[in-house]
């Protein structure tokens, strides 16, 4: 699998990636990071793995359309056949879901169908639930929806706030996000 990942943010799950392809865990390569930020640590965690990283950034481009039309030529440029969206910020369009049909992979930080958005974790919370977790899921044109590949479930604790949760909710993305990937690829056959 020659993966493409797209991040706006932290790159913890680009790094879980990074981390199964090392181990053994899952065989792929990462052909490239695509960031929207400027300020990404993720963008540093792919110097730290050689890994080349390329800024988009969504401010230079004049409508979702034309940025997602730079994405999918960046990803064709590295020969990526899987897109694995790990914390990208940004609503894609059909520009890059017709380039990669059935082909890209989010990761979102709730049990779907339930809390979708930038708020999951927070709205968890704030609903009272007692089970919150993570999805891993095929992306469709509509936000955070898509036949679902993996889930994960944690427990809200007593005290928790939206970074003690979330911080719960990253330990299972790492491992599924990986595992989902490879079932991913496995199903496409
Ligand atoms: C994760 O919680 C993911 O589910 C959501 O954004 C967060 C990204 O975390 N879509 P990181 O940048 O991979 O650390």
């Amino acid at each position: 699998l020659q993966l493409g990942i797209m991040a706006s943010g932290n790159g913890s799950n680009f790094e879980a990636v990074a981390q199964a392809i090392k181990d053994g865990q899952l065989n792929a390569q990462i052909q490239v990071l695509i960031y929207n930020n400027p300020d990404a640590y993720a963008a540093v965690r792919a110097s730290n793995w050689n890994i080349p990283a390329v800024l988009l950034n969504h401010r230079d481009y004049s409508s979702r359309q034309e940025f997602d039309r730079q994405i999918v030529q960046t990803l064709r440029q590295y020969n990526v056949d899987w897109v694995i969206m790990a914390g990208w910020m940004r609503l894609v369009t059909e520009v890059l879901i017709d380039a990669f049909t059935n082909k890209i992979i989010n990761i979102h930080p709730s049990l779907l169908p339930s809390f979708k958005g930038s708020r999951a974790v927070e709205q968890a919370l704030a609903s009272g639930v007692k089970i919150a977790g993570c999805t891993v899921h095929l992306v469709s044109l509509e936000m955070d929806s898509g036949p679902i590949l993996m889930q994960a479930a944690v427990p809200v604790l007593q005290g928790d706030t939206p970074e003690t949760l979330h911080a719960r909710i990253q330990v299972q993305e790492h491992r599924i996000l990986p595992q989902a990937i490879a079932l991913a690829a496995k199903q496409a056959l």
